[in-house]
């Protein structure tokens, strides 16, 4: 069962010390779960979006990662980042800028905020394990209703994961990303935990896999789009 505990950098204000220090502490998670391969693997099955919408991106580093993997066969996209903190540093928009892609971000609750656009694609990194599941069949049927593509990263409810998690302190994590990585996991997924909360009323091509080494990868595609290659995706 999926168990969750409210994680502390939700709470905290975006100039806080203990926040900034745990951003960086993600990024380099975020390295080491090799989550920007993982997302880059299964976008390539996706056709090219005009845009595409980052789920809870938060400071939009680890949408540049994809982004430096994808701009080579995609390029001009227009990335906007959804998340409730408008924390996106000049550094990294001038990232994707020289990437030939633009970076737009929307602050708000994503219920608020993904009704307002239309995206091609819409990719969540290490944030639908925040919702409940009632909360997140309500979030899969807005994806599904307003986009034609998605794929989510999120950490895979495993033993090994959690120990994983408990072993941050080894990347020199602080006590915030410590007590969030453990949470995350046991709030995570398994099996076939995503899938069962995609809506069934469209005709969607899903996957959903464990991904070497913590992950747990969902991807949906309307099965109207032009799939490349999607069989290999995950
Ligand atoms: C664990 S962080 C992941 C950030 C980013 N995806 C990454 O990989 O670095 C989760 C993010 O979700 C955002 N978030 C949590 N609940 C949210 C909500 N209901 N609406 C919008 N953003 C939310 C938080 O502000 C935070 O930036």
């Amino acid at each position: 069962m999926r168990a969750l505990t409210p994680e502390i950098l939700d709470f905290l204000a975006p100039e806080d010390p203990r926040a900034q220090r745990s951003r960086r502490d993600l990024a380099r998670i975020n390295g080491v779960m090799r989550q920007s391969a993982i997302m880059a693997r299964a976008l390539a099955a996706c056709p090219a979006p005009r845009l595409l919408a980052d789920l809870g991106g938060g400071d939009g580093r680890f949408l540049l990662r994809v982004a430096q993997r994808m701009a080579g066969r995609w390029p001009g996209v227009r990335a906007v980042i959804l998340d409730r903190q408008d924390i996106v540093s000049e550094k990294t928009r001038a990232g994707f800028a020289a990437l030939g892609w633009s970076c737009e971000t929307l602050q708000g609750d994503i219920f608020e905020t993904l009704p307002q656009i239309q995206p091609d694609i819409v990719t969540a990194n290490l944030f639908l394990h925040h919702l409940d599941d009632a909360a997140l069949r309500r979030l899969l049927n807005l994806v599904a209703s307003r986009s034609r593509a998605f794929v989510a990263c999120e950490p895979r409810r495993s033993a090994f994961a959690l120990l994983g998690a408990r072993l941050v302190f080894a990347l020199g994590a602080n006590d915030v990303t410590r007590h969030d990585a453990v949470a995350s996991v046991q709030a995570g997924f398994r099996d076939l935990d995503l899938s069962l909360l995609w809506p069934k009323d469209r005709a969607w091509i899903c996957r959903e896999s464990g991904a070497f080494p913590f992950s747990q990868v969902f991807y949906a595609l309307a099965s109207s789009s032009e799939a490349i290659g999607h069989k290999n995706a995950l």
